[in-house]
């Protein structure tokens, strides 16, 4: 087998292949995994406790339906259809399709979303599922919280739309292994400032061929993107 070059870049096929597919959907997953993705990043909700794979706070942009989320129950949030096509999946069915083939980066949306994923991942940790096959995120670093007390040792990464002063001491207090940049927010010093604090740097959401080729040169170590191919087959060169 040979090793990662150290040039390459993580790629993570944003809301799966959602360049090409209805974000967020089974067929987006699987078209990731077809276009080599070895890890996929969803979005995570909680509906009468189970959990979904979704966006937006409101309905309409992916379904035409007018409300909110949380005004539907499970059956009927189902029943919907994706940009016409497809469902809206459980988290549950994205964890088998990705058994033994791509890591999981689960982006929590939402109040109750850290407490209710960590107790799931401790079930699938039970099964035999190593630690480091998930990364969970949040632009709510409350939720981050409260999925490390329950599950300790899977790796947390805080998402930030702008750059606090203070980042690398709010990586700390939340006991992040990553940091997660909007691209806007990309300089070389900061990157360096966060490699040197000891923390993995992935940046979103990187579609661009050009801005993909100027994460790799200023070094940071992934990148969130709807085309993976477009990382993917740069990477090594
Ligand atoms: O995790 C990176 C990115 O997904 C964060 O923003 O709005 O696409 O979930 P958003
Ligand atoms: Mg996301």
């Amino acid at each position: 087998m040979s090793l990662p070059h150290p040039a390459d870049l993580i790629c993570f096929a944003h809301r799966g292949a959602s360049g090409y597919e209805p974000e967020n959907t089974m067929r987006s997953f699987t078209r990731a995994l077809e276009l080599g993705a070895t890890w996929i990043e969803c979005d995570i909700r909680v509906v009468e406790d189970e959990l979904i794979i979704f966006h937006d706070r409101t309905l309409n942009r992916l379904t035409g339906t007018p409300g909110k989320v949380s005004d539907l129950n499970l059956a009927t949030l189902r029943s919907l259809k994706v940009m016409g096509r497809e469902s809206i999946p459980p988290l549950s069915e994205l964890v088998e399709l990705a058994r033994n083939r791509a890591h999981l980066q689960l982006e929590l949306k939402g109040r109750g979303t850290g407490e209710r994923t960590a107790r799931y991942l401790n079930t699938l940790l039970e099964k035999g599922w190593r630690p480091d096959s998930f990364l969970i995120s949040s632009f709510d670093h409350e939720e981050l919280v409260a999925c490390k007390k329950i599950a300790p040792s899977i790796p947390v990464g805080i998402l930030l739309y702008g750059y606090p002063i203070n980042t690398p001491e709010i990586a700390r207090t939340i006991g992040a292994y990553s940091i997660h940049l909007n691209l806007e927010m990309v300089t070389p010093k900061r990157i360096s400032t966060l490699h040197q604090e000891g923390y993995k740097v992935f940046v979103y959401t990187v579609n661009d061929p050009s801005d993909i080729q100027a994460m790799r040169t200023i070094g940071v170590d992934g990148v969130f993107s709807d085309f993976p191919d477009r990382v993917i087959t740069t990477n090594s060169r």
